[in-house]
């Protein structure tokens, strides 16, 4: 199959390339590299001794997305590209709305005009907002409180009135909940720009020492140690889920939101204590004030993606950080990009 892959060189889509080209799957590649390095793509290539096509443009520029998916003519489509930082969408909102709502317009546009009519999107279980009840499922309602999480409740409304419009089309919209972990050869990983604005990589950065300690957001919510407590999924489980949506594309038509988590929460404690059995050394923590819009606990309903795509997490948080460690230790600059100087 022909499989067209928006922000592949990223963290998720890195992963999820690799799981295409081991399937056989031809893949071309549309990113700007406004948040990635082309070495994930080449350590792709050399995990996988498959090549994928790479069209280096921005989903902004409509003319430039309808001349690669056009020229591709790809069976299936998964849109991972995006900018992701929730702090940044409330300083920057219309970059974020015209990359995340207009690059999705853009798209679609180009599936269009190339006939294509499936679509597996990267959505996030931050369109849920504050939980009415837990776990989430896919009917909770959707009241995101950044702009970011209103850009993918957006693209996601786009995406399903456009499937309503179009005959035989097929949208997944895979709602994922926190994504860790790396590939277990330690070749790829998640390498944020900065200071990482996500829980795991700033343990992982401490644990190698590029940090000094972990400021853990608020120790007084109502949970289990007073931490916040989240539905932590592996990156490679996640990818495989994106695998078992173009499957179902095929067969289904219409347009869905699926949940993608183990529906288990884990605290920033336990998540602490498992990274440091995972490295064999104590992380350094401080307990700091409540980080503003966070919640106590997110975690997901699961039965739709068993039920729907026959997918289920099979990694486990040992695993998690077990593979983050391995990343970490052995890329501890990441791809070192842009580079230094
Ligand atoms: P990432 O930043 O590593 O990957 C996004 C990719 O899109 C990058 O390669 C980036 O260069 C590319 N990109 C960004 N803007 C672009 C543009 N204008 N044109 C072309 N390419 C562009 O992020 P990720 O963690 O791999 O996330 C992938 C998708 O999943 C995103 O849409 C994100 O919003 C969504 N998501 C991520 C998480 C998470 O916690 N990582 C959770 C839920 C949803
Ligand atoms: C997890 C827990 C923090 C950092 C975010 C986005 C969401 C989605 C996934 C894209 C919370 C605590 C964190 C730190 C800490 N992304 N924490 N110290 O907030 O659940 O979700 O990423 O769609 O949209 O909002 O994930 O990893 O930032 O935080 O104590 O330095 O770790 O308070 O309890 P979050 P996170």
């Amino acid at each position: 199959m022909k499989v067209f892959v928006t922000g592949g060189a990223g963290y998720i889509g890195s992963h999820t390339l690799v799981q295409l080209l081991a399937a056989g799957h031809e893949v071309c590649v549309f990113d700007n590299f406004a948040n990635s390095s082309p070495v994930a793509l080449d350590r792709v290539r050399q995990l996988t001794n498959r090549d994928m096509g790479l069209v280096e443009a921005d989903i902004r520029d409509a003319d430039a997305l309808r001349n690669a998916v056009t020229t591709f003519a790809p069976d299936a489509v998964v849109h991972f590209a995006g900018l992701k930082a929730v702090g940044e969408s409330s300083d920057l909102p219309l970059l974020y709305y015209q990359t995340n709502v207009s690059g999705t317009m853009n798209l679609l546009a180009a599936m269009d005009a190339a006939g294509c009519k499936r679509i597996v999107f990267s959505s996030s279980a931050t369109v849920y907002g504050e939980a009415h009840y837990l776990p989430f499922d896919e009917d909770h309602p959707i009241a995101p409180a950044n702009p970011y999480g209103r850009t993918k409740a957006m693209a996601e409304g786009v995406i399903a009135d456009w499937a309503k419009a179009t005959p035989d089309a097929s949208a997944v919209l895979l709602r994922y909940f926190n994504p860790v972990g790396a590939h277990e050869s330690g070749r790829i990983g998640e390498d944020p720009q900065g200071i990482p604005n996500n829980l795991m990589p700033f343990i992982a950065q401490v644990a190698v020492g590029r940090r000094e300690k972990l400021a853990i957001f608020g120790a007084d919510y109502d949970t289990r140690d007073g931490t916040g407590e989240r539905d932590y999924i592996h990156v490679v489980d996640l990818a495989a889920a994106h695998l078992a949506a173009i499957d179902y594309s095929a067969r289904a038509c219409g347009c869905e939101a699926i949940n993608v988590g183990t529906g288990t929460g884990i605290t920033v404690k336990e998540l602490v204590a498992a990274y440091e059995r995972a490295c064999g050394h104590a992380i350094a923590v401080e307990i700091a004030p409540r980080r503003p819009g966070d919640v106590a606990s997110s975690y997901a309903r699961t039965d739709k993606a068993r039920e729907r795509l026959g997918w289920t997490a099979k990694l486990n948080v040992e695993a998690m950080c077990a593979d983050s460690w391995k990343w970490q230790s052995e890329n501890p600059e990441g791809y070192a990009w842009p580079p230094e100087g």
